[in-house]
């Protein structure tokens, strides 16, 4: 039997506002185990990081932060709700990062990620990410007390990148 086509979650995509702290604190608490504190969104904010988010109808299903720095950037934060993913929203906010990236004069993008993070860690390999090192224990320990080992990973940007 012939699969069925993915359901596409169309988003219109714009930077986050002050006003959306709130909400996108409260987003990030449901789906991290360290997560943001809004006083971390406002100082990426206040720092003129590039922050975007994913709205349909009014409501945020994706966000997303990253740092700019001469010749290179670090992505900080990519978060798709639950209820939202395997729509392709997180390879699109990805693309949009990288994009911004590229445009903002980087020539390369590093990030952080949980190595028993499957999902995001496939994502970033289907985007062109490489592993490049492994922080041990270097998350803070979880409700069980236990730290996981980050991954680092790096994806060169080159003017015609897909
Ligand atoms: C990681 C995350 C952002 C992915 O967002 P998403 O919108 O579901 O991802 P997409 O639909 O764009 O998936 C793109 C690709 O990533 C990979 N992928 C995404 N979720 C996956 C999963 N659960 N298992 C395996 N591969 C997965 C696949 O290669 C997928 O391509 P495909 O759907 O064509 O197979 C989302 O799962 C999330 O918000 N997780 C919690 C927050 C988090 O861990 N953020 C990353 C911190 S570093």
């Amino acid at each position: 039997m012939a699969s069925l086509p993915k359901p596409i979650a169309t988003v219109a995509w714009r930077p986050l506002r002050t006003a959306d702290v709130p909400y996108v604190a409260a987003l990030e608490a449901q789906i991290h185990v360290a997560p943001w504190t809004p006083g971390n969104f406002r100082d990426a904010l206040a720092a003129g990081y590039s922050a975007q988010v994913g709205e349909r109808e009014g409501r945020i299903l994706a966000f997303g932060v990253m740092m700019l720095a001469p010749g290179e950037a670090q992505l900080l934060n990519l978060s798709v709700v639950p209820d939202a993913r395997r729509q392709g929203l997180g390879r699109a906010l990805l693309s949009r990062f990288l994009q911004d990236a590229l445009r903002m004069g980087a020539d390369q993008v590093f990030l952080e990620v949980r190595v028993g993070n499957t999902p995001a860690i496939a994502l970033y390999e289907d985007a062109g990410f490489v592993r490049v090192a492994r922080r041990a224990d270097y998350y803070p320990p979880d409700a069980s007390g236990l730290r996981e080992d980050a991954l680092v990973m790096r994806r060169e940007l080159s003017p015609n990148f897909r």
